[in-house]
């Protein structure tokens, strides 16, 4: 009996001490996978280690401490030697991961027992794996212990406490019968008032605030932009607050609105000399096809001037500049409206804005055509796929399911967003952070705009302007629209 103990405990400690050596490669792994180890700290380790050792520096250290002896001169015990110090700030980080993880774990039994989360015998949630989803943002991933998902959502206030963490989501994997909990350490406000955002750099607008700072980006950045998102998430909220803020910085920039789900959002922006606001298809594809005219103007126009973009043109004519050549903002709030419009309008029509839609989007950012589309289904039928290509930012909603995230931001991010209006996810190349989006109320938007044209009949909102051809009856250059100071 005492035999058969001796060996079950020497296996336990030759297991124990296996896992020694396999915990550090697992997080190197997941190091690797979710990009989190110092990269740089560690390349820069390797060189200068690696110059050491061809020069023989660590030999000449030794050789005068007692420890000469111990030098592995036999090649293969110098190549293990070497590849140690070579990678040893890999391990090290490695083992720092291994270590947080095991302190995170006895926190955890703690916190579960506290909370109620513990069964009749005793069993309690094990923790599975522990990383960084963004700077500020982890996922902790748990066995469920046999518990229901409800139970974990119960205990949210409890577990919040205890670990001093602020939870944004918990899912329920039942196939690997785990659970998720989408977390950070810093607190994030519900909401955040667009009056409290600042940002006076040129064509720059505001993203929103993430748990540590204000994020903003610009237009000539990201010409397009992508709002996505289910119902009440905050899309036609974030289209209101950042039409205003452009309006407000660029007085002659120009706005063509299209509203094809009941038309109320945009009912502010009427009768204002800058914006036309179109409520339905057919003035919608309307408008449009101006627009397109207006694109192939415009790209003679700085062809003839030998200007790659109006950019080029702005800084080229500095001096003798008189052209004016606005910027055109194209805001479709529920694009799939449009693109699934079949009774309201003819095939042909629809396939033709679709066409210009698309053109806007590969060309628009040379002419100074900026296109922002919101969207509640990401999908090919709802919003045509090279339209979706070029809209370079994108800021997602709250979506329902894991197929409509990965639609938009190739993860599923989206999904484990909290049900909070105006959280989203930030996408700009493969930067992704969450941020809480500006609120902007309706009466503080119209205060801001500030009263609506008298007589809207006598004066019509112009949405494209020619391109003219003589420029001595124009004003001065410096006080057109486009004279950026960046
Ligand atoms: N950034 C925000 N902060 C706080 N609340 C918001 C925010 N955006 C939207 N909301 C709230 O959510 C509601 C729905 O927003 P809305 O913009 O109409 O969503 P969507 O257009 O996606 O359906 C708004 O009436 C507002 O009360
Ligand atoms: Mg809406």
């Amino acid at each position: 009996m005492d035999k058969r103990n001796d060996l079950a405990n020497r296996i336990e400690f030759t297991v124990k001490n296996l896992m020694v050596l396999v915990e550090p490669v697992k997080e190197l792994w997941i190091g690797i996978e979710t990009n989190t180890i110092p990269w740089d700290i560690c390349a820069g380790w390797t060189v200068v280690t690696g110059v050491a050792l061809a020069l023989r520096v660590d030999r000449f250290l030794i050789s005068h401490t007692r420890f000469i002896e111990m030098y592995p001169y036999y090649p293969i015990l110098y190549k293990i030697y070497a590849f140690s110090v070579m990678t040893a700030p890999l391990w090290l980080w490695a083992w720092l991961q291994v270590k947080r993880k095991r302190d995170k774990l006895k926190t955890l039994t703690h916190a579960f027992k506290n909370s109620g989360l513990q069964s009749n015998i005793g069993r309690l949630p094990d923790l599975i794996s522990d990383h960084a989803l963004d700077p500020m943002i982890r996922k902790m991933r748990l066995t469920n212990a046999g518990f229901p998902l409800g139970k974990f959502i119960e205990q949210t206030k409890a577990i919040e406490s205890n670990l001093g963490i602020f939870i944004d989501t918990i899912k329920e994997n039942r196939e690997r019968r785990s659970v998720d909990i989408i977390y950070s350490h810093y607190p994030m406000g519900d909401e955040v008032l667009y009056s409290s955002m600042e940002t006076n750099r040129p064509f720059e607008f505001i993203v929103g605030q993430t748990r540590a700072h204000t994020v903003t980006a610009s237009f000539k950045d990201i010409p397009h932009l992508m709002v996505a998102g289910e119902t009440g998430g905050g899309k036609s909220t974030y289209l209101r607050q950042l039409i205003v803020h452009i309006h407000l910085k660029h007085k002659t920039v120009r706005f063509l609105l299209i509203d094809l789900k009941g038309g109320l959002e945009f009912s502010l922006f009427e009768n204002r000399t800058q914006f036309v606001v179109v409520p339905s298809v057919l003035a919608a594809i309307e408008q449009l096809k101006q627009i397109n005219k207006m694109l192939d103007e415009r790209m003679a126009f700085l062809k003839a001037n030998q200007c790659k973009d109006i950019d080029s043109y702005f800084k080229k004519k500095e001096k003798t500049r008189t052209v004016q050549l606005n910027r055109h903002f194209i805001v479709v709030d529920e694009a799939a409206e449009m693109f699934l419009a079949g009774h309201h309008a003819k095939g042909t029509d629809i396939q033709a804005a679709r066409a210009i839609l698309s053109r806007v989007a590969r060309q628009g950012r040379a002419c100074g055509l900026h296109l922002v589309v919101a969207t509640q289904r990401p999908d090919s039928r709802s919003l045509d796929p090279q339209v979706k290509a070029n809209l370079t930012g994108v800021i997602c909603f709250k979506m329902m399911n894991d197929s409509s995230s990965i639609a938009v931001l190739g993860n599923g991010r989206a999904t484990d967003l909290p049900k909070i209006p105006g959280r989203a996810i930030w996408k700009n190349g493969i930067e992704m952070l969450e941020v809480q989006t500006p609120l902007l109320s309706v009466e503080e938007a119209e205060r801001l705009m500030g009263p609506a044209d008298a007589s809207p009949k006598e004066k019509p909102p112009q949405v494209v302007e020619d391109v003219p051809e003589k420029s001595e009856d124009q004003e001065p250059a410096n006080q057109h629209e486009g004279v950026e100071t960046d």
